[in-house]
C-alpha cells in the first residue's frame, strides 16, 4: 500500500527508477520515451550531468538563505540574463523567482494589483482572461483560468474574472476571413469587454502567448497580440503573458512573445526554466512597473519563503547555458518544422483528427468524432485518457487532455519533446502516437 496521496487513489502509477537521456525507466526496467516532457517540463531530457553538477556546486556553497536577509549570486545572474533576453519594451525590468507556475501566476496577479494601487488607481481590481486558458491550479490562478471543468468544483471559492474567446482558428475563424482580420476581430473582444465593464475597473488582461494545457498548443493569429498591446496601452490595462508552458524556448525563442513583436508588462515562466531538475518559476516585471513601485511604496508586497532559492536558480542558469551552448533554439525551430510536417503527413487525412496545430516543439492534435461537423467525442468516451494509457503501454509519454471545445468536451493530445530531439526520434514519436491513437479509438468503438 502506498501512503502517497496519488492522483488516482485506486491505481498508483509505476515507480520511476531513473532518467536516461530522453527516456524514463521504471522499477521493472521498462523504458518510456518522453515525448511531452511530462507536462512540457523536461526540455533537456532526464540525465544532463551539467545541470546536476551546477546544482551540486551551489549546494556545496549555500543551499538557501531567506531573501529577507540575503540575495545570492545565482539569482542575480539568472535575473540579469533573462532581463537582457526579454522582448524589447521590457526595459530594465526585474524578476522574482518562485517555485511553480501557479505560484508565479498568483504573484503576477498580486503584482498588477500593487502597481495599479501604486499608480493611484484603486478601482482597478478586475482581471480579463480568455476562455479555454490554463493559468494554474491554486485558487487565484484557477480563478483566471478558462477551463470550465477544472473550475467547477471550486467555483464558489473563485474570485470573479471576465472572459473573452481565445484566438483559436479551428473553431472561431470564419471561412472567408483573412488571418489578420480574424486576429483583429478576436483581439477586439478585449476592447469591447474593457469598454463594457469600464477601463477604470480593470487591472490586467492575462493570456498565454501560445495556449497550452487546455486548448493544445494554439499560436495566435498574426497581429493579434499587437492589437492586444495597443488596447492595453490605450486603456491603462496591464498585460500579463503567461509563458509558464510556452516560454523558455519551447516555441523556438526564449520568450514566446518575442515572435509577436510586442512585450508584456508582466511575464511568467516556469516549466522549461528548471527543465525538471529543480522546481523554479519566474515573474518578470517591466521597467515601467518597477519604476511605479520604486517611486511609490518602494517595496514588493508579496513574498514567499523559497523566493530566489539559490540551488534552483543555479539549476536554471545551467539550463540556459545548455540551451545556448548546444544551439538548441535552432534545433527547436528546425526539428519543430519537421515534427509539424510529419504530423500532417501521418494524421492530415485521419478521419478523427480535426486539427493539427503548434509552433516550435509544441504540437497538438485535436480529435473529433466527425471531421465535417467538427463534433467532438463525448467526455465519457474518455478518448484522451485512453490515448495516454495506450501510448504509455507502447513506451511513450504524451500529454492528452479533455475540454478543448468547452472545458468539458473535446480531446487533444499535446507533444512537447526535448529540445535536442532528432529526426529519428520524431519518426518514432509519430509512429507510436499513430499506434496509440489506433488502440484508443478501437477501445472507444468497442465500448460504444
Ligand atoms: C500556462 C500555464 N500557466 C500556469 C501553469 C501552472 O503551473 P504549475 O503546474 O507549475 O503550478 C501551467 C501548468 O501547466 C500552465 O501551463
Amino acid at each position: 500500500m502506498s501512503f502517497v496521496l496519488h492522483r488516482d487513489l485506486r491505481k498508483p502509477p509505476p515507480q520511476l527508477a531513473r532518467g536516461d537521456g530522453n527516456y524514463l525507466v521504471d522499477a521493472a526496467g521498462r523504458r518510456y520515451f518522453d515525448a511531452s516532457g511530462g507536462a512540457a517540463v523536461s526540455c533537456l531530457g532526464h540525465s544532463d550531468d551539467r545541470i546536476g553538477a551546477a546544482i551540486s556546486a551551489q549546494l556545496s556553497q549555500a543551499a538557501f538563505a531567506h531573501t529577507g536577509f540575503f540575495s545570492n549570486d545565482p539569482s542575480e545572474r539568472l535575473a540579469e540574463r533573462l532581463v537582457e533576453a526579454a522582448p524589447e519594451g521590457t526595459g530594465h525590468g526585474r524578476i522574482m523567482f518562485v517555485g511553480s507556475g501557479s505560484e508565479a501566476m498568483e504573484a503576477a496577479l498580486k503584482l498588477v494589483r500593487q502597481v495599479q494601487l501604486e499608480r493611484g488607481q484603486p478601482s482597478r481590481t478586475r482581471i480579463v482572461s480568455r476562455r479555454l486558458s490554463y493559468h494554474g491550479n491554486t485558487l487565484g490562478a484557477l480563478a483566471v483560468g478558462g477551463h470550465a471543468g477544472r473550475r467547477a468544483p471550486y467555483e464558489p471559492m473563485l474570485a470573479g474574472c471576465d472572459f473573452i474567446d481565445p484566438c483559436h482558428a479551428y473553431r472561431y475563424r470564419g471561412a472567408a476571413e483573412s488571418e489578420r482580420d480574424f486576429g483583429r476581430r478576436m483581439a477586439d473582444q478585449l476592447a469591447r469587454t474593457i469598454d463594457e465593464i469600464g477601463a477604470e475597473t480593470v487591472a490586467a488582461f492575462v493570456a498565454e502567448p501560445v495556449a497550452g494545457a487546455t486548448l493544445g498548443s494554439q499560436p495566435a493569429a498574426e497581429g493579434y497580440f499587437q492589437r492586444i498591446r495597443e488596447i492595453c496601452d490605450d486603456t491603462g490595462v496591464l498585460f500579463i503573458a503567461d509563458e509558464v508552458m510556452c516560454g523558455t524556448g519551447r516555441t523556438g525563442t526564449l520568450f514566446a512573445l518575442e515572435q509577436e513583436g510586442v512585450h508584456a508588462d508582466v511575464t511568467t515562466m516556469a516549466k522549461g526554466l528548471g527543465a525538471g531538475y529543480q522546481p523554479i518559476a519566474a515573474v518578470l516585471a517591466s521597467e515601467a512597473l518597477c519604476e511605479s513601485i520604486e517611486r511609490g511604496s518602494g517595496t514588493l508586497w508579496n513574498g514567499h519563503t523559497y523566493m530566489s532559492h539559490a540551488a534552483a536558480c543555479a539549476g536554471a542558469l545551467a539550463v540556459l547555458d545548455v540551451i545556448e551552448e548546444d544551439g538548441l533554439l535552432a534545433n527547436v525551430q528546425s526539428a519543430g518544422r519537421y515534427l509539424g510536417e510529419e504530423l500532417r503527413a501521418a494524421f492530415g487525412q485521419h478521419p478523427n483528427v480535426g486539427d493539427i496545430r503548434g509552433r516550435g516543439l509544441f504540437w497538438s492534435l485535436e480529435l473529433v468524432r466527425d471531421r465535417e461537423s467538427k463534433a467532438p467525442f463525448a467526455p465519457e468516451d474518455a478518448l484522451a485518457p485512453g490515448i495516454k494509457t495506450a501510448t504509455f503501454r507502447r513506451g511513450m509519454l504524451c500529454y492528452p487532455s479533455q475540454g478543448c471545445v468547452d472545458g468539458r468536451r473535446g480531446d487533444h493530445v499535446l507533444l512537447a519533446p526535448p529540445y535536442a530531439v532528432t529526426h529519428g526520434e520524431i519518426d518514432m514519436i509519430v509512429e507510436r502516437l499513430e499506434d496509440g491513437l489506433t488502440d484508443a479509438l478501437e477501445a472507444v468503438q468497442h465500448h460504444a
